[in-house]
């Protein structure tokens, strides 16, 4: 192998509304109590009417090249993960690229909701050990509240999610030192359609009928997401734990070297429940779900920055990260940051 992939520069954004649990319980029926309990959620972000996945993309963006010490023309290449588009076509990594004013450079959109900034991750590694690309900007970010049911039949799903972006820029450098470089060790994707119905939006979609949307499917709720609670808490420990163990074999590390954990922010006692069973002291998971709630693919990136920000994540740690979402799709990663 002569190159490695390096994270060189991190940013993040969140819209200034915050949303307490105690604003939440004026608009559906349910408690503070409740969601801290069950979720770990306190507050989360959501934003205003004119505000846009690409909008909050943007300013990740921006600071994550500022934050390399690069200048926006050594990008060359966008991967961007969203499960809430500003459109349903094309991808929102278009309006990404065009608010960026990085004409022709190529954009890749992937649709693996929780687990895409992982997947989006190893695709950039990928291109950058092949020796195509040098500086690939990877996006995770999402507008979710505009799509949730935030009346009281919503409760279970919408006081879950929240708004925000995070964004790295992932560079190419010689790889001189196996165990002492900072770069991408190993990353490991995986999916399971079958389970694709568990936790989804159906609408709009070819598979409502004569139509993609109409006002029945509008009554029916079909363009809110729909989630299998139950179900996705058990796959999600059980997945999260079996590909972290893969990742860090795989990168030659024990989960004892590991410094930071930066696992996708579903619910606090997903990453509970993961830490005990692979025995990983609590202190060592960076969660920011209690301020952010789940920001689906932006919550790795998101924590990344925060983490570094809070003086917890420094140049040179090993970190391990783990997501699980719908699809259902899972993923790992070990880096050296
Ligand atoms: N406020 C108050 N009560 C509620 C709410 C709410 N927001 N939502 C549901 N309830 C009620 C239900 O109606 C039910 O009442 P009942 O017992 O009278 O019928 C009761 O609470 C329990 O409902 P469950 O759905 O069984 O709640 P559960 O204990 O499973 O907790 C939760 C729900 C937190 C979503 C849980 O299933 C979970 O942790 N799932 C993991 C999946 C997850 O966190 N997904 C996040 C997004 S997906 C992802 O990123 C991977």
């Amino acid at each position: 192998m002569k190159y490695r992939s390096e994270i060189i520069g991190v940013g993040s954004y969140v819209p200034p509304q915050v949303f307490t649990n105690f604003d939440i319980e004026k608009m559906m029926d349910t408690t503070n109590d409740w969601i801290v309990q069950r979720t770990g959620i306190e507050e989360r972000r959501w934003v205003d009417t004119e505000t846009t996945t690409s909008d909050l993309a943007l300013i990740a963006s921006e600071k994550a090249i500022a934050n390399a010490g690069l200048d926006k023309s050594q990008i060359d290449m966008i991967i961007f993960a969203t499960l809430s588009p500003d459109h349903d076509f094309p991808g929102t990594g278009c309006f990404l690229q065009a608010k960026l004013n990085l004409p022709e450079i190529s954009v890749l959109d992937i649709r693996q909701q929780c687990t895409g900034f992982i997947y989006g991750l190893s695709i950039a590694d990928k291109f950058i050990q092949s020796g195509t690309h040098k500086n690939i900007l990877v996006v995770g970010a999402e507008v979710h509240s505009k799509g949730l049911d935030r009346t009281p039949n919503g409760r279970n799903v919408a006081v879950l999610f929240g708004d925000g972006a995070g964004a790295v820029v992932v560079s190419q450098r010689e790889l001189t030192d196996n165990k002492k470089n900072s770069r991408i060790m190993t990353t490991h994707l995986y999916a399971d359609g079958s389970y694709a119905k568990e936790l989804w939006i159906p609408a709009p979609g070819n598979a409502l009928g004569a139509e993609r949307i109409n006002k029945n499917i509008l009554d029916e709720g079909l363009h809110y997401p729909q989630m299998n609670g139950k179900t996705v808490f058990v796959h999600a420990t059980k997945k999260m734990a079996e590909c972290l163990l893969h990742s860090c074999k795989e990168a030659g590390v024990e989960l004892n070297d590991i410094d930071v954990f930066l696992f996708h922010q579903a619910n606090l006692r997903i990453n509970s429940k993961v830490a005990e069973m692979l025995s990983i002291p609590e202190s060592k998971v960076f969660n920011t779900i209690q301020k952010f709630g789940n920001t689906t693919a932006a919550t790795i990136p998101l924590g990344m920055d925060d983490a570094i920000k809070a003086g917890v994540l420094k140049k040179g740690m090993l970190v391990a990260s783990a997501a699980f979402g719908s699809g259902f799709t899972w993923a790992s990663a070990v880096w050296r940051q």
